[in-house]
């Protein structure tokens, strides 16, 4: 599992483009007038995908504002969880599950795979700037094992030739399909159904 690291070269300013201030509205709508710092996580993720998938100090020190919040605490949340970004990443940020069932179904040939063809270096970004790859712990498809998210999509049931391709693809900006790369249907099984097919099974 890789660390976060800020980034040292930070833009001064940072507020939401209009379209986004008029979510950010929306958002503050879920929670009690009293209670707007509870926004912060939609306000994060809001200020990340605004950025190129990265968040500054500046937008935290904007959110603060928004939310009538000490900065510290928009920090806190920032630095917490692994899904806000604090520094540039690819324009395909793929994150790898290194957890258990992943890693027993051959996670560690897909981050080969990601050193040799992205980067030797978690979260450094490919020299034609087109990816980053980090290992995450579970994304929630371990029976999709092994599995990695590339911005917001799933590649699941993975090995090391379609994960080879994968990359390719990505690193080309021309990206394959996400989803099953054993043709199942979500989480459904490979073979044919059977259950309750059999008049002893009923
Ligand atoms: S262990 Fe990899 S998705 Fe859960």
């Amino acid at each position: 599992m890789s660390l976060k690291k800020i980034c040292s070269n930070q833009p001064e300013d940072f507020s939401f483009n209009e379209k986004n201030k008029i979510i950010a509205k929306e958002i503050l709508k879920n929670y009690p007038k009293d209670k707007k710092k509870s926004a912060v996580m939609p306000y994060l993720s809001l200020a990340q995908k605004q950025n190129d998938n990265w968040i500054p100090l500046a937008a935290m020190k904007y959110i603060a504002k928004e939310l009538s919040m000490p900065y510290i605490n928009v920090y806190e949340v920032a630095t917490f969880y692994s899904m806000y970004n604090l520094a540039p990443v690819g324009k395909y940020f793929i994150q790898v599950c290194t957890t258990s069932p992943c890693l027993i179904r051959g996670a560690d040939k897909l981050t080969k795979i990601c050193r040799e063809k992205v980067s030797d270096k978690e979260n450094e970004i490919s020299e034609n700037g087109k990816c980053s790859w980090v290992e995450v712990e579970c994304l929630g498809a371990c029976i999709n094992a092994p599995m990695m998210q590339v911005n917001n999509d799933y590649y699941e049931d993975l090995d090391e030739k379609n994960t080879s391709k994968i990359i390719d693809s990505l690193m080309e900006d021309k990206p394959l399909k996400p989803g099953s790369y054993r043709g199942r249907k979500n989480s459904s099984p490979e073979q044919k159904l059977e259950n309750l097919s059999k008049e002893n099974n009923a």
